[in-house]
């Protein structure tokens, strides 16, 4: 598949594997679901899928706690049924890039349980610090068995590894290695700031008036729990590993650093992440000045070479049609402009492409198990209308939204959502030139890549785009 840095104009999808597609009516989305829907991922034009975690887990965090990095998760499939979605995605021109978690194991992988490994690979103290974790609850759970803590950084079932150990270190060198072989064209990584901490577990201090949002919501800098500098020589072990392949293999990081300077040394010189994701935008208002400010940044930020990546809607937050634009599709297509012609690529999450809105579930119906449950963005996938929605036969384990806006209706209708996603997405192809801003008059934001001139009118919630 041609171009080794495809990934530099890309439109990649995210897949919340659990709510795709089910295949065989257990209520839960799987990757021969993934299969069936191949070609409509095809029509779409997207380039990539990015695939939440498909390894084996214990579903604490549905895939983010990891049983075993080389096995596949058996109520997603098998790995017959996942070097068939290789194979499949590869002939219809579409790459797989699966999530790779790093900082932490389940509290049920082998290297957790054993005790040869317990001790040496994970993160222990005999008196807790006041780290805490990123869902705001103590980072540190005491353990009988060792008389000691280990520390999380997400959930207790989510004890972090320590990236000290070089025998983690060449652990992960060999996953990397089992996945890049089988024809995984990259990965998204998973919480890679985080992975190193420092060394005498020192306090973090208090956030103060002034500092991030992030950390004035935790009431912490995680100076000394994330951030820390060696993690750029692990990135820099993964990109050899990547580099290794023809082409070489693409990592894109869930980079929650807040600032850009900050941020733009993910790159490294070109040899850590190619993506680092810039998760400043997704927090921005939804107005012309805020998001041609927040865009502009990073743009100016980066060195030459490097690419950004625009998303704003994922699988931990709110959906960009409900959390900008009220579910008011005008307001849906300005979003999906902007992510689509500003230069570099472009992360869509499942659903983003018919302006699908948050879900109101009830409580008894929530399966996230972090303190403010994230399962209203990642509800299944309505195909087609009916409360089943063309997902699943039998009980879908999250309930579906509105299948009113559903994917079968808006395929049939040109002036849809979805058909100008589609359109959008053809003329990114287009789209070679650099990002040159225009002036533009209250609450428009123009631009021009080459040829093409990008007008997105907030005040009115329209597009303009000509060329
Ligand atoms: C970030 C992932 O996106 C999120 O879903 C997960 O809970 C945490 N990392 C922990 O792996």
């Amino acid at each position: 598949m041609g171009d080794p840095e495809w990934w530099q104009n890309a439109v990649i999808y995210q897949l919340y594997v659990r709510s795709f597609a089910d295949s065989d009516g257990d209520g839960v989305g799987d990757i021969p679901g993934i299969v069936s829907r191949l070609d409509y991922l095809s029509w779409l034009g997207v380039d990539a899928i990015w695939c939440t975690p498909v390894t084996a887990s214990s579903n604490h965090d549905h895939g983010y706690d990891v049983t075993h990095y080389r096995a596949i998760e058996p109520s997603l499939g098998t790995m017959e049924d996942f070097d068939r979605l290789i194979a499949e995605a590869e002939s219809r021109g579409i790459r797989v890039l699966l999530d790779l978690v790093p900082n932490h194991t389940s509290i049920d992988h082998p290297w957790f349980t054993s005790p040869g490994t317990r001790r040496s690979y994970y993160v222990w103290a005999d008196r807790p610090n006041n780290w805490v974790s990123s869902l705001h609850i103590p980072a540190w759970s005491y353990d009988e068995a060792e008389g000691s803590y280990y520390l999380h950084s997400y959930l207790p079932q989510q004890p972090d590894l320590n990236w000290w150990n070089d025998d983690v270190r060449a652990e992960f060198d060999d996953i990397l290695a089992f996945w890049f072989d089988k024809g995984v064209a990259g990965f998204r990584i998973d919480a890679c700031y985080v992975i190193l901490k420092d060394r005498q577990l020192r306090d973090n201090p208090v956030a103060r008036k002034g500092d991030h949002m992030w950390d004035l919501n935790r009431g912490q800098r995680p100076v000394h729990s994330a951030h820390q500098p060696e993690v750029h020589d692990v990135l820099r072990r993964w990109r050899a590993v990547a580099d290794r392949y023809d082409p070489p293999r693409l990592l894109m990081g869930a980079t929650w650093v807040p600032e850009p300077a900050d941020l733009v040394a993910y790159y490294g010189k070109g040899d850590e992440l190619q993506l680092p994701q810039y998760f400043q935008l997704l927090f921005s208002d939804f107005g012309a000045d805020a998001l041609r400010s927040c865009a502009e940044t990073w743009l100016e930020t980066l060195g030459p070479g490097d690419t950004p990546v625009w998303l704003a809607s994922n699988h931990d937050l709110s959906r960009f049609p409900t959390r900008w634009c009220d579910g008011d599709d005008r307001k849906t297509r300005l979003a999906l402009a902007m992510l689509l012609t500003l230069p570099g690529a472009c992360v869509l999450f499942q659903g983003d492409e018919i302006g699908m809105e948050d879900t109101v579930i009830p409580v008894a119906r929530l399966r996230d198990s972090a303190p403010w449950p994230r399962d209203a963005s990642r509800t299944p996938m309505p195909w087609q209308r009916g409360h089943l929605g063309g997902f699943t036969t039998g009980e879908p384990w999250l309930p579906l939204g509105d299948t009113e806006r559903n994917v079968a209706d808006q395929m049939a209708d040109p002036d849809s959502v979805l058909n100008e996603t589609r359109r959008l997405i053809a003329l990114k192809k287009r789209l070679t030139g650099p990002y040159r801003p225009l002036p533009a008059e209250d609450d428009h934001w123009r631009y021009r890549r080459g040829a093409v001139a990008v007008d997105l009118d907030f005040a009115g919630s329209a597009v303009c785009i000509d060329g």
